[in-house]
């Protein structure tokens, strides 16, 4: 089945991602493509968004691309600097506004009998950001909306399907924002709702079948969401070809190794259990450098899953989780796209002589869209939920050189912890929490004893994509009972801390 396809082009916003992931709510599938580098042809798509920049379109390295081949051919919707571009080179003009306009505004004029403004009404709230205004409209322009100080909020022009708008209707404030992407690409464009999870599921098993056909397939679990859904994927496609490979690197939560391993074998999956736990913490040894021990962790990692992808015969492709935040292309704020591709951490790139092809089903989706294809699949709700976890693990959350020992603390200080976020229900509403073994010790007094132990900082945060996150207001109740918990229970730690450290400046780990 051929979906619609909407095509974003990105002249660097922030809010870039957010605008594909609101269409894709609409159950229309989306894809961003940087401005200077649109894909060959447009055939495919069936209506094209301007995004929003940090440009102004009356600077000389400001996007300028030649929309002839889109303007008047295919349904056009223009926001913020795209609205602006539209007008600037239409006829129109755009000046430095008097007022900085930026936050919330209310829509106080609306056309009437407008699709584009169906279900809108006057007084709905809009978010604004952007210190250019259009004080002319392009020729052909009919205003349809004003804010209080924009006079030209949005505008269509007559005689096509192109429309634009000053503000953002991806962003949650402006309250009617999806309502007005749905009047554009459904009541305008006409497309269909129907690229749902369901569907992604059924024709990605359809495809990966005609793939991969009889080929066997390697692909290294992490434990995490991303490896398990495109697992489950690759499994409904090709059965026992799928060879799964899930390493222990000894750096993993208190009994995740055991306990995730019988849950992937009881999904059907065909999954090796490695425990290699021992070659990490030796690669470890005296390593107190954050970087050094990372890649210390990445290059054990590739000898060991080479080893067991070779005792495979004959095995042709490499599964990866990668996902569609790792591969987008955006355009950085100084002009020239930066490539954002992250090396996919927990399977770093295989030796060149192995060549083996890459597949990669979750490529297209986001995060919470591969939690929903894991859902429409009936795989296990806590493992869709589980927090995200670092690739080294709690290498990088024992601050100076890792031991069997630190590791030994570590792990129960986090399972006190993980497990009391469950018990009192608050495991959901976090987005990521740890434990950090600090390389300090304090005084105590234990009895009538004197200690001189270790120090330990609970971590807990709020985050959509970990880019930025702020530290969890946890009830004193909680915290109180886990302080208490760890120090009584875990042997080796006298002094437990809690970091109110939001991101940016502080970094959601400590290494
Ligand atoms: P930071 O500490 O940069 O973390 O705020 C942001 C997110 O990335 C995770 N993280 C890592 N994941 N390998 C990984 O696989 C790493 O080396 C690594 N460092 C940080 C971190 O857990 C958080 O989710």
């Amino acid at each position: 089945m051929q979906h619609n396809n909407v095509l974003i082009l990105d002249f660097g916003s922030q809010y870039t991602q957010l605008i594909a992931r609101r269409v894709r709510e609409l159950n229309i599938y989306c894809e961003i493509h940087p401005f200077n580098n649109p894909p060959k042809s447009l055939d495919q798509y069936n209506a094209v968004i301007l995004s929003g920049s940090p440009f102004s379109v009356r600077g000389e390295d400001a996007p300028h691309p030649d929309l002839s081949e889109i303007r008047g051919k295919k349904p056009l919707l223009a926001v913020c600097y795209g609205a602006q571009y539209l007008a600037h080179f239409s006829g129109g003009l755009v000046a430095p506004s008097n007022t900085r306009e930026y936050g919330r505004a209310n829509l106080d004029f609306i056309k009437n009998d407008e699709a584009f403004l169906e279900h809108i009404s006057e007084g709905s709230q809009v978010w604004m950001s952007h210190s250019d205004t259009i004080k002319e409209l392009p020729t052909g322009g009919v205003l349809l909306a004003s804010t209080k100080d924009v006079q030209n909020a949005a505008y269509r022009i007559e005689g096509e399907q192109t429309y634009a708008i000053q503000f953002h209707p991806e962003v949650y404030h402006s309250i009617d924002g999806k309502q007005l992407l749905e009047n554009f690409l459904v009541s305008i464009a006409g497309l269909q709702q129907d690229w749902t999870p369901d569907s992604f599921v059924e024709e990605t098993v359809e495809d990966l079948k005609s793939q991969l056909g009889n080929d066997k397939v390697v692909l290294g679990l992490s434990g995490g969401v991303d490896s398990s859904v495109a697992a489950m994927l690759l499994h409904r496609a090709i059965g026992e070809n799928l060879y799964c490979i899930f390493v222990n690197n000894g750096l993993l939560r208190k009994d995740e190794f055991s306990q995730v391993l019988e849950q992937y074998k009881g999904m059907g999956l065909n999954v090796k259990g490695v425990d290699a736990s021992a070659r990490f913490l030796d690669a470890l040894a005296d390593e107190s450098d954050p970087e050094t021990k990372r890649k210390a962790i990445g290059r054990v990692f590739i000898e060991v899953f080479d080893d067991e992808a070779h005792q495979i015969q004959d095995v042709k492709w490499l599964a990866q989780g990668t996902i569609y935040p790792d591969v987008i292309e955006s355009v950085s704020a100084t002009g020239g796209p930066s490539a954002t591709i992250k090396s996919h951490h927990n399977v770093g790139g295989l030796p060149d002589y192995m060549k083996l092809k890459i597949v990669e089903p979750l490529k297209t989706l986001f995060k919470d869209e591969v939690r929903r294809v894991g859902a429409s699949m009936d795989m296990d709700k806590a493992l869709l939920g589980r927090h995200p976890f670092p690739g080294p693990g709690l290498a990088i959350r024992i601050l100076g050189d890792v031991t069997a020992e630190k590791v030994r603390i570590l792990q129960e200080v986090d399972a006190i912890f993980i497990n009391g976020l469950k018990e009192w229900n608050l495991y959901d509403s976090v987005w990521q929490a740890g434990a950090m073994l600090l390389p300090v010790n304090s005084v105590g007094v234990m009895g009538d004893e004197r200690t001189y132990e270790k120090c330990v900082a609970l971590r807990a945060v709020e985050s959509t994509d970990g880019m930025t996150a702020d530290w969890v207001n946890l009830p004193y109740e909680f915290l109180q009972k886990t302080s208490n918990e760890i120090i009584n229970r875990v042997k080796g730690v006298n002094r437990v801390v809690y970091d109110i450290s939001s991101k940016p400046p502080a970094t959601i780990e400590w290494e």
